[in-house]
């Protein structure tokens, strides 16, 4: 089997129309868990849809010694185990291994920027390469300034020939706060244009966050009662029932801040939020979404215990399962005070949301792994029934399920079938699965394809990562120096986080949506 072939209806209709031009893909990081877990299972599963040039060599960029077929036996380790689509196809993988490639060097070494550079540009002579670049930058977020800079002294950000493309890639979290996302994104913009920068974050490659910009802009329905006028409030929770999984040390910089909410969480607030975009195209997507941001008011240092609540979970038993406490998992320390679940209000100050609270959650060790967005609309002006007959307290409330069982409800009040008038609500439900009948791609599948295609929507641009770590920096200010409210651990691993966070939404007289 070629890697040419016709694309399978499996993105037919979508978007993508066109195979990409063949390039070099080089990832540095490439024996790291990204790397194993997501990008060589997305690269194979491109490769098994047909949506690969034949033209394309991925080059394995890492500290460890290793030859091209070591490499690629890793890789196939990887892709046997973490690919959604199994067993791997022989034919595929074989042809796809033969354009894997492994440059070992330390992300110091210049000499090993200068062999890559020879390594992709005897590609371009040799393996139909075509001069085309996609660096991807699969590393801790501590390595990308070097890393940008050797690419720079190298020559690497250029393309290799006329008409062709140098691209890179870079992994969330986008720096560590404002201040370091701001010098950094003035240290890329030294080497590369802004147009060749493709901040990801995965969560917009999900087809279900993709199809939010389906769902509103598609159905003339909604628009109307998108707004304050019928809109009581909105929440957005994305649950976790893992731990940190063995990335303590990672997560012991990060944190649910700057894991969740400063990236995946507030884009799923730009698109529920943001105002219809003129046109479906990068930069008119990315100017509504900053709109919203700016009218998201950061809070004043002193409000932010009363409007974000931090937890970190102790042990517990999730499921049937007993697990530690945060602070026991490996490379924790045993007196952290990171936090690993995060509650907030937050207001959009403009003319469709004013007076509308949205009530962010996310966090690991809850009870189960959900992520939803849930639009609760406005009571009947006026019941003409008893509250007997219908009870007032049930609202109507739209559920956008991001994961998993993908899909949107509608909540609403129906009659009891019988003689008497009783009302009882009941679930309009749309469901991925059993409607397209179809398994969605992984995210990481989209976005690569999108870049290697130039087709930026799905990827971030500096001023819209600036603006929400602004959001955000009097949160991480105030926590960098205050010990948090409750002792940590606050919640028991498999509940649904602190007390406080009830309290949060509890004291507007709404709660939590029990999911
Ligand atoms: C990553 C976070 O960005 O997203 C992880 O670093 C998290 O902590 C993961 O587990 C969740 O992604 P998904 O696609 O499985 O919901």
């Amino acid at each position: 089997m070629t890697l040419t072939q016709t694309p399978s209806p499996l993105r037919e209709g979508l978007r993508l129309q066109v195979m990409p031009e063949p390039c070099n893909m080089v990832i540095f990081g490439a024996s790291g868990d990204l790397a194993h877990r997501k990008l060589l299972p997305a690269l194979y599963n491109l490769a098994l849809e047909n949506y690969l040039p034949s033209g394309l060599n991925v080059i394995g960029f890492a500290r460890r010694p290793k030859s091209n077929e070591e490499f690629a036996g890793d890789m196939r380790q990887a892709v046997d185990k973490f690919s959604r689509r199994s067993p791997v196809k022989p034919a595929v993988w074989d042809n796809f291994a033969s354009r894997m490639q492994y440059n070992q060097s330390t992300f110091e070494d210049a000499d090993g920027f200068t062999r890559l550079k020879a390594l992709i540009e005897q590609n371009d002579k040799e393996r139909g390469t075509c001069g085309n670049r996609l660096y991807y930058l699969s590393t801790p977020p501590s390595d990308y300034p070097i890393i940008i800079r050797q690419l720079g002294a190298a020559g690497l950000n250029k393309p290799g020939e006329n008409g062709s493309w140098a691209r890179i890639i870079i992994e969330k979290p986008f720096g560590h706060d404002l201040e370091t996302a701001k010098e950094l994104n003035h240290l890329v913009h030294d080497v590369f244009n802004e147009d060749q920068i493709y901040r990801i974050d995965h969560y917009l490659g999900k087809e279900t966050v993709q199809n939010l910009f389906v769902f509103r802009f598609a159905n003339g329905i909604f628009e109307p009662i998108w707004n304050r006028n019928y809109i009581d409030h909105v929440q957005i929770t994305i649950s976790e029932s893992i731990g940190v999984e063995g990335r303590g040390a990672f997560y012991e910089q990060a944190g649910v801040v700057r894991d969740f909410i400063q990236n995946h969480l507030m884009q799923l607030l730009c698109c529920v939020a943001m105002e219809p975009p003129t046109t479906f195209d990068a930069d008119r997507i990315r100017d509504e979404k900053i709109k919203v941001m700016q009218a998201i008011k950061p809070y004043h240092a002193r409000l932010v215990d009363d409007y974000v609540v931090r937890g970190q979970y102790g042990r517990g038993w999730v499921g049937d399962q007993e697990v530690e406490s945060y602070r026991e998992e490996k490379d924790v320390k045993p007196d952290s005070v990171v936090d690993t679940y995060m509650a907030v209000k937050w207001t959009i100050d403009n003319w469709r949301w004013a007076g509308v609270p949205w009530f962010i959650r996310a966090g690991k060790r809850l009870p189960k792994r959900v992520t939803e967005i849930a639009i609760q609309f406005k009571a009947a002006p006026h019941l003409i029934f008893s509250n007997a007959q219908v009870p007032a307290h049930e609202p109507n409330i739209l559920v956008l399920r991001i994961q998993p069982d993908e899909g949107i409800s509608l909540r609403f009040g129906a009659k009891v079938p019988g003689p008497t008038l009783q009302a009882r609500s009941v679930n309009m439900d749309f469901i991925y699965g059993s409607s397209f009948m179809t398994e969605s791609p992984e995210a990481y599948e989209t976005l690569i394809l999108d870049c290697m295609l130039g087709e930026a929507t799905l990827f971030t641009r500096s001023d819209e990562v600036e603006t929400s770590w602004g959001i955000l920096k009097p949160i991480l200010d105030w926590w960098k120096d205050h010990g948090p409210p409750d002792t940590f651990p606050n919640y028991e691993s498999g509940t649904w986080g602190p007390r406080r966070a009830d309290g949060l939404i509890e004291s507007e007289g709404r709660s939590w949506r029990r999911i």
